[in-house]
């Protein structure tokens, strides 16, 4: 296996990616770039890398194979662009942008450059969604009918709630789900959204809150309550999926689904319930994306995905202000 030299860029949740790094075979982290200086000095040590304060500096010099970009949602344009033009693969983390045009010149800065971009929506790697998407490709059938709840806990950076950057909850985080529920239903044609901001009156006038409906290319319907309602120390997440075939549930706490219950229309009497130990999607995520960059392979997020997951977003937005259906896109 050849080595694959690669790098990360901002050092908050990108720790993750440097652990995950780390651990695989065939990697050597050669750079780790944050524009806060204690903390990349910190974490270069920590990771044995040369420390870069500077990232554009970082992709021109370093010439890496792969870069995972880490950094706030505004900047991740910038960063791609640049890991394009020094001929490196990218894994840039969820939003992919605050807007569809920074969405786009990203994938048109990879696909001229001839480099890999992927987008890092880890819950597609989770168990249980794999297994619904295998339900649904096989006796299930599509699922007609979806019910989810995700909603955070507090967040107090800045760079979450600005409007040119993270975009609020219902950009930076809801993106989770609604990725998922693309991932598993389709694509969306229609959007109608209440949303407020209900809990965070320091953020006004961002959106904190919504609840609202996915209507989907294939006439199935979806109802999501999102956004910053709860607290982190009780913050859970729960799916529901109706099917021909069908129904699937899933819920545990934020971010780490652990009970998994189906049962099917003709065997009532034996329904599946399990409960599994959390699940690393950030180590499968990066196995995923480093297989992709050996290999050639299609990601299974690629650009077109991030970028429809964020128009899905921005039209949960824009109907809750307009108070009316939006379509994505647009
Ligand atoms: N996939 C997940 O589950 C997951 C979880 C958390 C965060 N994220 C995403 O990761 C990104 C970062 O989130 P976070 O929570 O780590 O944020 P954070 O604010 O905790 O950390 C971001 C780091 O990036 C650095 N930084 C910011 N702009 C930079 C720039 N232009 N150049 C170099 N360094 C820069 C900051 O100094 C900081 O250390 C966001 O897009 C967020 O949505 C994803």
């Amino acid at each position: 296996m050849n080595t694959l030299r690669v790098g990360v860029i901002g050092l908050g949740i990108g720790v993750q990616h440097l652990r995950c790094y780390q651990a695989l075979p065939g990697v050597e982290i050669a750079a780790a770039g944050d524009q806060v200086e204690s903390v990349v000095r910190q974490r270069a040590d920590e990771f044995h890398a040369r420390a870069y304060t500077d990232p554009l500096a970082m992709l021109e010099k370093e010439r890496l194979d792969a870069v995972s970009l880490c950094t706030p949602p505004k900047s991740h344009r910038e960063l791609t662009e640049a890991a394009a033009r020094a001929g490196t693969h990218v894994l840039c983390e969820k939003p992919m942008a605050p807007s569809l045009a920074d969405c786009d010149a990203m994938m048109d800065a990879c696909r001229r450059a001839g480099v890999l971009l992927m987008i890092a929506q880890k819950k597609r790697f989770h168990p249980f969604v794999q297994r619904t998407r295998a339900a649904i490709e096989s006796d299930f059938g599509p699922i007609r009918w979806a019910v989810a709840k995700y909603a955070l806990g507090r967040v107090p950076k800045d760079w979450f709630w600005q409007e040119n950057d993270g975009g609020g909850p219902l950009l930076e985080n809801t993106i989770h789900t609604v990725d998922q529920l693309r991932y598993l239903m389709g694509e969306v044609s229609t959007v109608y959204a209440e949303g407020d901001n209900l809990f965070n009156p320091a953020y006004r006038p961002q959106i904190d809150v919504a609840a609202f409906t996915l209507r989907f290319a294939n006439g199935s319907i979806a109802a999501v309550g999102a956004g910053q309602a709860t607290e982190w120390a009780f913050a859970n997440e729960f799916f529901f999926f109706a099917c021909d075939g069908g129904e699937i549930r899933f819920s545990g706490p934020f971010d780490r689904p652990d009970r998994w219950w189906l049962g099917r229309r003709d065997q009532i009497h034996a329904c599946e319930e399990e409960s599994l130990p959390p699940f690393d999607a950030f180590r499968a995520e990066i196995e995923h994306f480093l297989h992709c960059v050996r290999t050639g392979e299609k990601p299974l997020i690629p650009g077109p995905d991030g970028r429809a997951s964020v128009a899905v977003c921005l039209a949960v937005k824009e109907s809750a202000r307009a108070r009316r259906p939006i379509t994505p896109g647009a």
